[in-house]
């Protein structure tokens, strides 16, 4: 092996820069070259692709977004968009690829896999925390602080007026974000999508809290919730309880930027060296993924059979806790 493709594709996520800079310099270590590829399988169609070596990675882990752009890429979809990126990697003379991303993207590696025998090794960048075969995905920890945080903030308005709020955050179908962001936050109630929750069981539980004492309240909304967000469950909660005067704050896209934490440029530097190192070992179709304390290498599969679930006692924790 003498070089390597390297891209991000799908939604950005803070910690991708880490990521990028790790396998640029592991295969720097190891002797061989990395082609950067640009805006996601969409370069790797147009063939916009350029070397990187150890000082263009210079500076870059503590930047959020990623430097290398992303793309959705339609095109890749259709086998005749997958030939013309395979014939660019073969021109390019790319013996394997590193792409950092959520399933989408690892499904666009397997089909190269499967396909046309590029061998490729997938490492999670979403903020979602919705993949298998990893406990975590670069950019999760930064993106439930910055949730965090803005909850926060919105407590001090909320307490100071008497209100209600409800706070949309991201996840997509997954309510794992919500799940740990309302609760580090002291919610009051956190919808999700793994969950159902009637709005009168919501409108109880925020009359059960008004009774013993509380003037405000925060209900953080799972974007992915049955009631299609923040914004339609407040106008039922409205219409069909005294909660009239309540607030919406969608947070979104402010959780997907920002200084990666350490957490994430960690895992990212660890995952981005293991990558690597596997596809040196003749490894491919595989993503790395971290178990307890320990990266393991999935099956790429892995990612969109067996979805990331957390405990769902955390949710009755955060009932018990807003008593
Ligand atoms: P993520 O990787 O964050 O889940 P997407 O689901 O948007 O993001 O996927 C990113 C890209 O991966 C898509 O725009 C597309 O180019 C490629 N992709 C996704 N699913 C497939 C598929 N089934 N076959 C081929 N390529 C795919
Ligand atoms: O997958 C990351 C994510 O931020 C989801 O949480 C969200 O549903 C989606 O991407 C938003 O996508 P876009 O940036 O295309 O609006």
């Amino acid at each position: 092996m003498k070089r390597i493709g390297l891209l991000t594709s799908g939604g950005d996520a803070p910690g991708m820069n880490a990521a990028i800079r790790a396998v640029v310099r592991a295969a720097t270590h190891h002797g061989i070259e990395v082609m950067g590829i640009k805006r996601g399988y969409k370069g790797m169609i147009d063939g916009t692709a350029r070397l990187l070596g150890p000082r263009d990675v210079s500076g870059i882990i503590n930047h959020g977004g990623t430097t290398l752009y992303t793309a959705r890429c339609h095109r890749f979809m259709e086998r005749e968009g997958r030939e013309r990126a395979a014939a660019n990697l073969k021109e390019w003379g790319i013996d394997g690829i590193v792409v950092i991303g959520g399933d989408g993207s690892y499904r666009g590696a397997e089909k190269l896999h499967e396909e046309f025998g590029i061998r490729c090794i997938g490492l999670p960048g979403t903020i979602d925390n919705d993949i298998g075969g990893t406990d975590y995905t670069i950019g999760f920890d930064t993106a439930i602080n910055t949730a965090m945080e803005a909850i926060d903030r919105i407590r001090d308005t909320a307490a100071s007026h008497d209100r209600t709020f409800f706070i949309e955050v991201m996840g997509r179908s997954s309510g794992y974000v919500a799940m740990i962001s309302g609760l580090a936050g002291g919610a009051e109630d956190i919808l999700l999508p793994e969950v159902e929750t009637s709005v009168e069981t919501l409108i109880e539980r925020l009359r059960t809290g008004q009774q013993a004492g509380k003037k405000s309240s925060i209900v953080v909304v799972a974007e992915g919730c049955e009631y299609g967000g923040a914004m339609a469950l407040a106008e039922m909660v409205g219409e069909r309880s005294e909660y009239k005067d309540n607030r919406v704050t969608v947070i979104g896209h402010l959780q997907r930027g920002g200084t990666p934490s350490a957490f994430d440029r960690v895992l990212a530097s660890q995952m981005g060296v293991r990558a690597v190192e596997a596809l040196l070992a003749g490894e491919s179709g595989k993503m790395v993924g971290i178990s307890g304390q320990k990266l393991q290498l999935r099956p790429l599969s892995d990612a969109w059979e067996q979805r990331t679930r957390f405990d769902m006692e955390l949710l009755r924790v955060a009932h018990v806790l807003s008593v």
